[in-house]
């Protein structure tokens, strides 16, 4: 480490120059970096001459209101010394050590933390709670710097500082991302969570054909918050969003598209949105609507999370909450352990995906978690009563009951509103584990042509020592046809019937060789089956590979050539970045994922 705490910009800097004149073209602030053969241009990181010193960081700080932190990994408080990027900060705290073990698995507990990541794997896992001090903390991929934002100036000050500075830039805002978008080696993050607004109307005024009810919601606001108090309205009101309660609802999930149990009915969040109040790569404050910036309105809707601007708040439609019915389903080694009778049953479950979709359902179900174990929870019926969903599911109880297996229904049950079920029979989720994650989506074609081809590639993910999670839903049902273009996700999705998730567990502190191979595995072995068997199918980007072969394809089918030039206009210094989105192809993260740079 040189020039104290921020490094100081010294002759190395002139040397630097010297060479990038010699080279050509290399702007200030970049710096050079060669890989094999490759030569590279790289954003300033904390090691280099051009990371801004202590002076440029304190203006930063009270620009931002004294909000600006120098992150240190939550696991910290368990080790003496937090061996950082900025110099050795002396950490062991007994109470918070205590308090950060215990709560590692609280999703809500990583959320409120500045810069965690969720999926530990993406941070690398080089601070993890310990029981022995003594051990070595370091940063890993964790950022270096927080910003946390309160005001509209504090995030565009963010932006500008990085663009300026050419640092590596984060948004962050519940750190759910499943890709490790929301976490990144050496770099500047703004958080968002301060950003709790939540503000409904009866009568939507900002026109665009659309008068109805609507919610604008700030960019920290998570899912839970607005259902709780669009539940208490009356008559209760709902909106579209995840299955999971704690992701946010203004930031990566409508920028991915973001599907849940109202896609049925109303599409993606991205379908049900009216406005966004954003900052772009420029440090400009825009409003982007259907008449406003028409171009980034369509872009934030689905093409890419983190990629256009940052959103600092959302307008979504809101609805009316209809009376619902849940029922699951369980069939695990208690039921039977004969392998070819389980699949059986899996067979006859999922061949029905097309007929459930049909009549509304959704339907979430985890295969392989436990081994052999189908896990159906729940199925729901928005809008049925119990009675009613229980004649939707009736044929395949039939099915299985002709081939004599045993199973585990629960939960059966009518609710008042879906809001009501989704309180109760969505189970909750774990934060703190360290897994790869992939996934692909069925066509209804491919699910009519080729059923058992889909069956054979689950088993190929289950042998491989993955899992799967699905959600059966149609984004097509509910959407007019003539509004499908109105949002910038993979137009293929409106003949999907099930789209699924996999998970290739790995250490986030594994050997490279270990998680070169998970790596390879994921995409040449799990993920490959699915692709190979589902031709109809397509990625989401919000729940697939980092490294999906011809991701832009796989995630935006026929809108990338518009979604690569919205990005040329919006960021063309590439301010933004995060893995696999709309004109990131000349970047790469150099140096076991670390450095991210442009290739020259
Ligand atoms: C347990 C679990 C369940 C999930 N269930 C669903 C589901 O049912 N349906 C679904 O569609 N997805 C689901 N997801 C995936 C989810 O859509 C993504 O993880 C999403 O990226 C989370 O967004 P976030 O803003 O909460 O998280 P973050 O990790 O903080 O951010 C995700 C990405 O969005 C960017 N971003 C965040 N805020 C902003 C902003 N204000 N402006 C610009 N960019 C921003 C970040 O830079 C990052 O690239 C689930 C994920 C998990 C972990
Ligand atoms: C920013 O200012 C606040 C308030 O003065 C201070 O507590 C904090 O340590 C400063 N941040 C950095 C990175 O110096
Ligand atoms: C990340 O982890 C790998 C081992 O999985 C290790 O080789 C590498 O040095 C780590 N890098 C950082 C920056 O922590
Ligand atoms: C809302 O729009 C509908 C259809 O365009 C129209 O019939 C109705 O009068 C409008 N309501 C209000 C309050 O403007
Ligand atoms: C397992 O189930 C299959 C399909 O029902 C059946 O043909 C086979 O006999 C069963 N095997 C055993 C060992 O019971």
């Amino acid at each position: 480490m040189k020039g104290g705490i921020f490094g100081l910009c010294g002759a190395l800097l002139f040397v630097q120059d010297a060479i990038a004149q010699q080279l050509g073209s290399t702007p200030p602030g970049w710096v050079l970096r060669r890989q094999g053969d490759s030569g590279y241009e790289c954003k300033c990181y904390p090691d280099d001459d051009c990371w801004p010193n202590k002076g440029q960081w304190e203006k930063l700080n009270n620009t931002v209101g004294g909000n600006l932190q120098v992150n240190i990994p939550p696991g910290a408080p368990c080790y003496n010394t937090f061996k950082g990027p900025l110099g050795d900060v002396e950490t062991y705290d007994e109470a918070e050590c205590e308090k950060v073990t215990s709560n590692w698995a609280d999703e809500q507990f990583q959320i409120e933390l500045p810069a965690a990541g969720l999926w530990t794997y993406f941070t690398n896992d080089t601070c993890r709670p310990t029981t022995t001090p003594t051990d070595t903390c370091t940063l890993g991929y964790y950022p270096v710097l927080v910003i946390m934002a309160k005001t509209d100036a504090h995030i565009q000050a963010g932006i500008n500082f990085a663009r300026e500075n050419n640092l590596r830039l984060i948004i962050r805002n519940t750190g759910h991302d499943f890709l490790g978008r929301s976490v990144g080696w050496g770099s500047l993050v703004i958080n968002t969570h301060s950003f709790q607004d939540i503000k409904f109307s009866d009568t939507w005024s900002g026109g665009c054909g659309y008068n109805g009810s609507a919610v604008t919601v700030g960019a920290g606001v998570q899912a839970f918050q607005v259902l709780e108090q669009a539940n208490a309205m009356n008559p209760p009101k709902i909106m579209v969003t995840g299955e999971c309660a704690t992701v946010g609802v203004a930031g990566g999930l409508v920028q991915g598209g973001g599907h849940g149990p109202l896609t049925n009915f109303h599409g993606f969040l991205a379908d049900t949105a009216l406005e966004f109040k954003v900052i772009t790569a420029d440090g400009a404050l825009k409003t982007a609507n259907a008449k406003k910036n028409p171009d980034l309105f369509w872009g934030l809707r689905g093409g890419g999370p983190g990629a256009f601007a940052v959103i600092l708040e959302a307008t979504y439609k809101t609805f009316d909450d209809p009376p619902s019915a849940g029922i699951n389903l369980d069939i695990d080694r208690t039921h039977t352990t004969n392998a070819t009778l389980f699949w059986e049953a899996v067979r006859i479950f999922h061949g029905y995906s097309t007929y459930f979709v049909d009549n509304d359902l959704y339907v979430y179900y985890e295969l392989g978690t436990a081994g052999q174990n189908l896990h159906v929870h729940p199925f729901v019926g928005v809008g049925k009563t119990l009675a009613e969903l229980r004649a939707v599911v009736q044929p395949m109880f039939d099915d299985l009951d002709a081939i004599g297996i045993e199973y585990t229904t629960s939960g059966a049950e009518d609710f008042a509103t879906f809001y009501d079920l989704y309180q109760t029979m969505f189970e909750g989720e774990a934060a703190g584990n360290s897994a790869l994650t992939g996934g692909w989506t069925l066509g209804r074609q491919d699910v009519e042509d080729n059923h058992p081809g889909i069956i054979s590639a689950f088993q190929t993910v289950l042998a491989a020592g993955s899992f799967m999670i699905g959600h059966m839903w149609s984004a097509g049902r509910g959407v007019p046809e003539s509004q499908w273009a109105s949002s910038s996700v993979n137009p293929r999705f409106r003949n999907v019937v099930d789209k699924i998730i996999t998970l290739v567990p790995v250490a986030g502190n594994a050997p490279l060789a270990e998680k070169a191979a998970a790596q390879d595995k994921l995409t040449n072995v799990v993920d490959a089956a699915l692709r190979e068997a589902a031709p109809n199918g397509c990625a989401y980007v919000n729940e697939a590979d980092p490294y999906e072969p011809n991701w832009q394809e796989a995630f935006w089918g026929d809108n990338y050539p518009r979604l690569f030039e919205l990005r040329k206009k919006y960021d063309p210094e590439g301010v933004f970045y995060a893995v696999s989105t709309p004109g990131t192809e000349d970047w790469e993260q150099i140096e076991t994922g670390t450095r991210l740079c442009r290739k020259v």
